[in-house]
């Protein structure tokens, strides 16, 4: 549990100083499986928080936690100061969900779906209409508004469906894996929505497989293992996990690799690690400049034949790696980025 507030955080009587989701301990159970296992979070009012995790570590089950959609075996959880469980009415009042799935009805055009959502959410007809326009053009629809729903591509769809969950501004947004399976454009589309959504004040807490994504939109992290909470922080404090910069050689030949792995080993913090079938030794070193200096000069007398070498920040996808033991998915953002990367500044850089 995280007890210490923000000194510089506004002051909010209900949830406690600019908190808008805090979870202590809970758990889950599925017929035998355990979902969630103790799971603590906190979400500032505010911000972008990501919900990293490989499939199956709980992030769905906590979004419908959260969201009174699914009630959780043991703990507590307050969203918007109120009870998850005791007051589901005051926390729906508050939030907006856009699942993976969405609720839109696919014979209805665009432009209806919104109207009908606007008087679901109790708004008037000429509210409901005006409010579907402004969404509409917010969200780049309003060409295919008269279309119906389901003749619609993925990533206009994706953002009709967070269109209809903001026909009401929430204060806090879920967004269960709103990008997955987008194109590279379409992604950067709705991650600009979210930008705009956050500046505008409402507090997103966002799911995602993308390790881009968590890096791009998140103020804080918290990445999910197995139900539990494995680590949290700042994207920055994330990557932290897997230690300081890398240095990296990829020798010519096989037979190159131990006179390389023996001179790692000397200019380097720990062991190095070798990559036998992409003829690469890489070792954490405290600095980057001097290290790769020093190997330069002194791969000169070894005989040792190099194809590439360089340094690597270390970045989100190795912490992943070595806090869940998996590599993380693949995307279309984050497709090739674990391909043996040799040159100075390659891995996190943009
Ligand atoms: N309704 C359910 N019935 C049985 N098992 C479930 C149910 N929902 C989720 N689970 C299981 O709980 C675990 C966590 O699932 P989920 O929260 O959907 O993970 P994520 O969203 O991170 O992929 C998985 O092992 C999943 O199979
Ligand atoms: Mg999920």
């Amino acid at each position: 549990m995280t007890g210490t507030t923000g000194a510089h955080a506004p002051p909010d009587p209900t949830t406690g100083a600019g908190t808008a989701i805090r979870a202590e301990g809970l758990r889950k159970r599925f017929r035998g499986h355990e979902a969630l296992r103790g799971l603590d979070l906190r979400v500032r009012t505010g911000t972008v928080h990501g919900l990293l995790g490989p499939n199956g570590s709980g992030k769905t089950t906590t979004v419908r936690v959260l969201t009174g959609l699914l009630r959780a075996d043991a703990g507590r959880a307050l969203v918007c100061g109120h009870d998850v469980a005791r007051e589901p009415e005051r926390v729906r009042a508050r939030i907006a969900l856009t699942g993976q799935y969405a609720a839109v009805d696919e014979t209805l055009s665009g432009r209806q779906n919104l109207v009908m959502f606007g008087r679901l959410a109790k708004l008037g007809p000429r509210r409901a209409r005006r409010r579907a326009e402004e969404l509409l053009e917010e969200y780049e629809l309003t060409d295919a508004a008269h279309r119906s729903a389901g003749t619609w591509s993925g990533g206009m769809r994706r953002r009709l469906d967070l269109a209809v969950s903001l026909v009401r501004v929430p204060e806090v947004l879920f967004l269960d894996e709103p990008t997955t399976g987008l194109d590279p454009r379409s992604r950067n589309r709705m991650w600009n929505a979210v930008r705009n959504l956050v500046a505008a004040g409402t507090t997103v807490l966002l799911t995602t497989q993308y390790l881009e994504e968590a890096d791009r939109l998140a103020h804080r992290i918290t990445v999910l293992d197995g139900g539990r909470v494995v680590a949290e922080g700042t994207p920055e404090q994330v990557k932290a996990v897997s230690g300081g910069d890398r240095l990296e050689v990829v020798v010519r030949d096989t037979g190159d690799l131990v006179g390389a792995v023996r001179l790692l080993a000397r200019l380097g913090d720990g062991e190095p690690r070798v990559d036998r079938e992409a003829r690469r030794v890489d070792v954490e070193v405290r600095d980057r400049v001097t290290a790769l200096s020093v190997a330069l000069r002194e791969l000169e007398g070894t005989g040792v034949r190099v194809e590439d070498i360089g340094t690597r920040r270390p970045g989100l996808d190795e912490a992943f790696l070595r806090l869940t033991g998996r590599p993380p998915a693949s995307g279309a953002a984050t497709g090739a980025t674990d391909t043996p990367g040799t040159t100075a500044n390659g891995g996190a850089g943009r």
